[in-house]
């Protein structure tokens, strides 16, 4: 469950904070990677060298020496998920106000990541107003809790405000990170980004789409709990949260790419592959030769990968193919959607900024007709494509 995910263990200062140390191991123990960021508090209680051994990693507590190391954004966007363990009640407060005046904070400021924190307080200071009113900020922020538990505390008190046990911690770490969603269990295999089609060792034919709109949807159906495969040709763009990349480059090694990765049960091929390759790609580079004519170039069809997917016999249940037009768009689209055999087609005019850029106007082309969609951004596309296949699969 937690093999393979980067856990940021955030420690402040509490008598507790030895139970991170525990976390610590039981998180290495279960594949994960543990990185930990100690507070000035925490420091009081456990040692950075303690938590390096334990952790195998190096362990950050000072946020200008974790700039030079790491950087706090890469810091804060490295992790699948920030547990806060031991929550001092100063922490807490820092987080629902959005202070950011050491790493720990800083972090937790910028992270995209989901956040689990474990309180640990005296009584008194748990049930204060204040601290009350910072727990429910955090909780209608989407930030999960665990504990604290009852019992005895350092002090010769007892009440609410015990650190939970690391086993319990841990549990609520796993259920953080279990998929959840319509899409649960279906497995979704989406192509992305350009295919470079060699020429000679140095140069390629290649196209201006960026991978924007096929990565965002990647993302938007692993958001919505599905496995998800993609298969990217070169692009810039970050891998989507929780989705598993394949990176290739022509279009034969994405057509293989697709196929290794079935079965599956939807298929959105929005890469913009190559229709054509050189022939023969030459072993050297290509030389100028003073006096000579410019190569003339013989091209190979590519094979077409929406339409090997539709006729596959492992075919997946749902297979949506893009169109990319700049003229009668909508005319390309249904006849298209005819001649790959897929079940969707969704449909663009790319003759504007839509390669490359942050907006898309899109048509849906299904068996029951044509569905004009707002022009929107491109994130918007994707999610209100994931939608709609999370209710064809329901
Ligand atoms: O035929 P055309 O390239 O316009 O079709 C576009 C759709 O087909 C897109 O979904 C694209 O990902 C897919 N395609 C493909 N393999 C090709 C060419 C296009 O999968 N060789």
């Amino acid at each position: 469950m937690l093999h393979g995910k980067n856990i940021l263990l955030v420690i402040s200062g509490s008598i507790a904070a030895y139970k991170a140390l525990e976390l610590a191991r039981l998180l290495r123990k279960a594949g994960a990677t543990a990185h930990a960021v100690l507070t000035a508090g925490g420091a009081r209680f456990v040692t950075k060298e303690a938590l390096a051994g334990i952790t195998g990693q190096r362990v950050h507590d000072d946020l200008w020496a974790a700039e030079a190391e790491i950087g706090h954004i890469r810091l804060a966007r490295l992790p699948d998920a920030v547990v806060v363990a031991p929550a001092s009640a100063d922490l807490l407060a820092k987080m629902a106000h959005g202070l950011a005046d050491d790493l720990a904070s800083t972090v937790l400021l910028a992270t995209r990541a989901p956040v689990l924190v474990a309180p640990a307080m005296n009584p008194a200071m748990w049930e204060h107003p204040a601290t009350r009113a910072n727990l429910a900020a955090l909780r209608a922020r989407g930030v999960a809790v665990v504990g604290p538990g009852e019992g005895a505390m350092a002090e010769p008190e007892s009440g609410p405000g015990r650190l939970s046990e690391p086993a319990e911690i841990f549990t609520a770490i796993a259920a953080l990170l279990a998929p959840a969603g319509p899409l649960v269990g279906r497995h979704a295999v989406v192509t992305s980004g350009p295919t470079h089609e060699p020429i000679d060792p140095v140069r390629y034919i290649a196209n201006r789409s960026s991978g924007k709109q096929g990565h965002a949807i990647a993302g938007a159906l692993a958001a919505l709990g599905a496995r998800v495969t993609l298969v990217s040709g070169p692009v810039v763009q970050p891998d989507p949260r929780g989705v598993t990349v394949v990176r290739v480059e022509t279009a034969r090694e994405m057509l293989a790419a697709c196929e290794a990765a079935l079965p599956a049960d939807i298929a959105v091929m929005a890469a913009a592959v190559a229709d054509w390759r050189v022939a023969r790609e030459a072993d050297q580079k290509l030389k100028k030769q003073p006096g000579a004519a410019a190569p003339t170039l013989e091209m190979a069809l590519n094979p077409d990968i929406l339409a090997t997917v539709s006729a596959h016999a492992q075919r997946p249940r749902l297979v949506v193919g893009f169109a990319a037009e700049t003229e009668t768009v909508v005319q390309h689209a249904v006849a298209k959607r005819a001649r790959k055999g897929c079940d969707w087609i969704v449909a663009n005019d790319v003759s504007g900024d839509v390669m490359g850029g942050d907006a898309n106007a899109v048509h849906l082309v299904t068996a029951a007709g044509v569905e004009d969609w707002p022009r929107m951004p491109k994130a918007d596309v994707a999610a209100r494509l994931a939608q709609r296949i999370a209710e064809d699969m329901a």
